[in-house]
C-alpha cells in the first residue's frame, strides 16, 4: 500500500458507490481513506454503510442554509477541518456554487450515470431510453463549474436493450460504476492523472490498464 488518499464522500442517497470505495479500501485496491460521509439528508441509506464501518459522518440538510453559498461554505469547512485532499460525489443531488469548486478545484470528482457529453442532468437513464441510443454507460469526471461538464476521467460502456426498463439499464449502468470509480479514484491516488486543456491525460498507461480505462476492452 503507498500513501493513503484522504477522502471525503458526499451523498443523498442509498451509498452503493460509497460501499463500492469501501469496499475497494478493504480489498486493498484503493489506496485511500474515508475521513468523513457527509449527507444533505438525514435518511440517506447510504449512511448506515459508513456508520457500519465506524466512518465519520455528518449531515448537514441544506433547507436550514439561507443561499446556496452559505451552505457550501459549511460544506467546505467540514471537509478542511477533515483535512480532506479529494472531494468524491456519490449520488450526492445537490448543484455546487463557485464557492465550493473553487475551495478544490481540480480536487472533486463525480460519477455520472451517461456516456457524457450525452445526457447531461437527471432522469439520464430515461433519457437514453427515449433517444434510442444502442450503448449508454457511465463516467467519472472532474468537477468544474457547468453541470456534469468537467474533464473526463474514465468510462464504461454497456448496451442499451430493445426491452430495457429505466429499472433494468440503471442497474446495468450501476454495476460499471462500483467498478470504475474506485479504479478513478485509485488513479488519481497514485498521481496520474493530469490535465492538459480539459483533457485528463493518464500516466503511466499499461496494456493491463487499458482494459479498465476502455470498455469493452480492445484486447479481452
Ligand atoms: C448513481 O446512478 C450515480 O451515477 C448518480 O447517482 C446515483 C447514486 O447511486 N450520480 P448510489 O447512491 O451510489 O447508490
Amino acid at each position: 500500500m503507498g500513501r493513503q488518499l484522504a477522502l471525503g464522500v458526499l451523498i443523498s442517497g442509498s451509498g452503493t458507490n460509497l460501499q463500492a470505495i469501501i469496499d475497494a479500501i478493504e480489498g486493498k485496491t484503493l489506496d485511500a481513506v474515508i475521513r468523513v460521509v457527509i449527507s444533505n439528508r438525514e435518511d440517506a441509506l447510504g449512511l448506515a454503510r459508513a456508520r457500519e464501518r465506524n466512518i465519520p459522518i455528518e449531515v448537514l440538510d441544506h433547507r436550514k442554509f439561507a443561499s446556496r453559498e452559505s451552505y457550501d461554505q459549511a460544506l467546505v469547512e467540514i471537509l478542511q477541518s477533515r483535512e480532506v485532499e479529494l472531494v468524491i460525489l456519490a449520488g450526492f443531488m445537490r448543484l455546487l456554487s463557485p464557492v465550493f469548486v473553487k475551495a478544490f478545484t481540480n480536487r472533486i470528482m463525480n460519477i455520472h450515470p451517461a456516456l457524457l457529453p450525452s445526457f447531461p442532468g437527471l432522469h439520464v437513464q430515461r433519457k437514453a431510453l427515449e433517444h434510442g441510443v444502442r450503448f449508454s454507460g457511465c463516467t467519472v469526471h472532474f468537477v468544474n463549474e457547468e453541470c456534469d461538464e468537467g474533464p473526463i476521467i474514465i468510462q464504461a460502456v454497456v448496451p442499451v436493450y430493445q426491452d430495457d426498463t429505466e429499472e433494468s439499464l440503471s442497474a446495468r449502468i450501476l454495476q460499471e460504476e462500483h467498478r470504475i470509480y474506485p479504479r478513478a479514484i485509485q488513479l488519481y491516488s497514485e498521481g496520474r492523472l493530469r490535465l492538459v486543456g480539459r483533457r485528463v491525460v493518464v500516466d503511466h498507461l499499461g496494456n493491463q490498464e487499458d482494459q479498465v480505462l476502455i470498455q469493452p476492452p480492445l484486447n479481452g
